[in-house]
């Protein structure tokens, strides 16, 4: 066959050195102009992937979902939500997409459904321990007549983690656990009936031919026995990449649920693919979900979130190579996706700023646009030189800065709802793309409408303007894509180089990147010859905020 292989040493499996582009099908682009991005929207635009040079697709969810959390609260997990199109459409865009060499990976979401699953509504209409209610995870509550709820623990999205129901003869009832928003109750993972339905939600998708799954909350479907009260520690990060012992993060026996499924997928041909969601404090734990039996790749939450240091972004390299490699399993590298801040805008942001706050009108000291994009270039440039598997996020291609100045009106992430206005939340990464600079919606659709409204300054950023522009980020990311691809570079070994305390140095063989995180220029060989900057210069001199990719012989 088949524009799929391509050569991925070691073990030649697709995804050791795939680069992904991750699609918000809510925001990528919209056929039926309602406003709200589809699958015929993603089918229409595959061509413009294919350009950029990208090997698969990841969608965030588009199954059956009242949308209270974007689609993360699935309802029917076999079927399309209407406002993204049928199931019809799903296989249309999978085939167009595997006809042009890409391949699709789509969201799992194992941790919890939505309220409006039929199993959650069965257990709403059953009695206290029947087995309806224990696919979920319902308690009595405390107090003397079970008015508080059954553990201390906080919701991600702020406020508490139980919610109490009214039994069906109307008095009040049983609480249920929700990691997120009340409209997401966590299933129990304890419970066979569970597993055996997450494995045929497998199948059906496989049996449709996806090439693998992103794994939604991938290290909270297991929690502590016994539930135990939990008090955070002051500067915890929320989705559980800040510390040790959470007992509803990263517990031991999430891991046999991976094994599980490893050998789903291993039924099927064609290197099916596990890549977790596992928010976790270390690298060397964030190492033990891609054990040779487990998933095949987990998110490096840990390099996303370093700052514009090059002491801490040459540690992180470090370590991620270190601890991947010692579970023979390839490195991922992420800076931006649909939860946090843009990274063309994070990397110029210097206050504290933890996953799912957000930006908005009122943040004080917000970042330098300017800065942010020659940072955010910069970062991707230096990223798509590493060995493993790079993610991308739908519009950073175009250099998208994070929208600050959303109205609060067109608010919609249950973050910002939950913690009455306090934390923004993630609205700002996920407003749709700009692919026309004159057209409605900037060409979202045709209609004008817009799920969030676009910033008007964003046609400077639309794919019609940056298709002209030798200077553009889009033309930086399609060169990088496609020297990445040329050169092999997702594959082989690391070598340091020293330039300094400012920079981050390494050789792939022949091609030697650096970049350079200081305020001073970093001299270069003179005999350097580039391949690619992330913003022009002459020279030798690296200037601050840039990295290059170079030839000295
Ligand atoms: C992680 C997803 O990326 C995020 O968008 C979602 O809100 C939570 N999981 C809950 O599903």
């Amino acid at each position: 066959m088949t524009q799929l292989e391509q050569s991925a040493a070691p073990g030649a499996e697709w995804w050791r050195s795939a680069v992904i582009y991750q699609i918000y099908p809510r925001s990528f682009a919209d056929a039926s102009g309602d406003g709200i991005g589809d699958l015929p929207g993603i089918t229409s635009r595959l061509e413009s992937l294919k350009e950029l040079g990208i090997d698969a697709i990841w969608l965030s969810p588009f199954m059956t979902s009242p949308q209270k959390d974007a689609g993360y609260d699935v309802a029917d997990y076999r079927d399309v939500d209407p406002i993204f199109g049928t199931l019809a459409d799903f296989d249309t865009m999978l085939a167009e997409a595997h006809a042009r060499g890409i391949r699709v990976i789509v969201d799992l979401v194992p941790n919890h459904s939505s309220d409006q699953h039929a199993w959650f509504q069965a257990a709403l209409k059953a009695a206290p321990g029947s087995p309806e209610r224990a696919r979920y995870v319902f308690r009595d509550g405390r107090g003397e007549n079970g008015e508080l709820p059954p553990n201390n623990w906080e919701s991600v999205f702020g406020g508490g983690m139980w919610e109490r129901i009214t039994e069906p003869d109307g008095t009040p009832g049983q609480w249920y656990l929700h990691i997120f928003d009340p409209t997401q109750p966590d299933f129990d993972w304890t419970n066979e009936e569970v597993k055996e339905e997450f494995r045929s939600i497998l199948r059906f998708w496989l049996d449709r031919g996806v090439d693998g799954f992103r794994v939604d909350v991938a290290h909270g479907m297991a929690k502590e026995a016994g539930l135990p009260d939990y008090a955070p520690v002051a500067d915890a990060d929320s989705m559980g990449g800040g510390e040790e012992n959470v007992p509803y993060w990263g517990q031991d026996e999430v891991h046999d649920i991976y094994r599980d499924w490893h050998q789903v997928l291993a039924e099927y041909d064609g290197d099916r693919a596990l890549c977790g969601e596992a928010w976790l404090p270390t690298l060397k734990k964030t190492a033990l979900w891609v054990r040779p039996d487990e998933m095949h790749q987990t998110f490096n939450f840990p390099y996303l979130m370093t700052p514009w240091d090059a002491k801490a972004l040459g540690s992180v390299i470090r370590e991620s190579l270190e601890e991947f490699g010692k579970v023979g399993a390839p490195s991922t590298w992420v800076l931006s996706n649909h939860d946090v801040v843009r990274h063309a805008t994070r990397l110029a942001f210097t206050d504290d700023n933890p996953q799912g706050e957000g930006i908005g009108p009122l943040t004080p000291n917000k970042p330098d646009t300017a800065i942010g994009l020659a940072r955010g270039r910069a970062a991707t440039t230096l990223m798509l030189s590493l060995p493993g598997s790079s993610y991308l996020y739908q519009g950073e291609e175009l250099g998208l800065p994070e929208a600050m100045e959303i109205p609060d009106e067109f608010r919609q992430d249950p973050t910002w709802f939950r913690t009455e206005g306090k934390r923004y939340g993630r609205d700002g990464c996920r407003v749709p793309l700009p692919w026309e600079a004159g057209a409605p919606a900037f060409g979202f659709n045709d209609t004008g409408a817009s799920w969030l409204p676009q910033p008007a300054e964003w046609a400077a950023y639309a794919r019609s303007t940056e298709e002209n522009d030798p200077t553009s980020t889009l033309a930086l990311y399609k060169q990088l894509l496609r020297l990445r691809r040329e050169h092999d570079l997702g594959s082989g070994t690391l070598v340091w180089e020293d330039l300094g305390a400012d920079a981050v140095a390494f050789r792939r063989g022949d091609i030697h990147v650096a970049a350079n995180l200081g305020t001073a220029p970093v001299e270069l060989p003179a005999n350097a010859k580039f391949l690619v900057r992330s913003q022009p210069f002459t020279g030798t001199a690296l200037p601050a905020d840039t990295a290059a990719w170079y030839t000295a012989s």
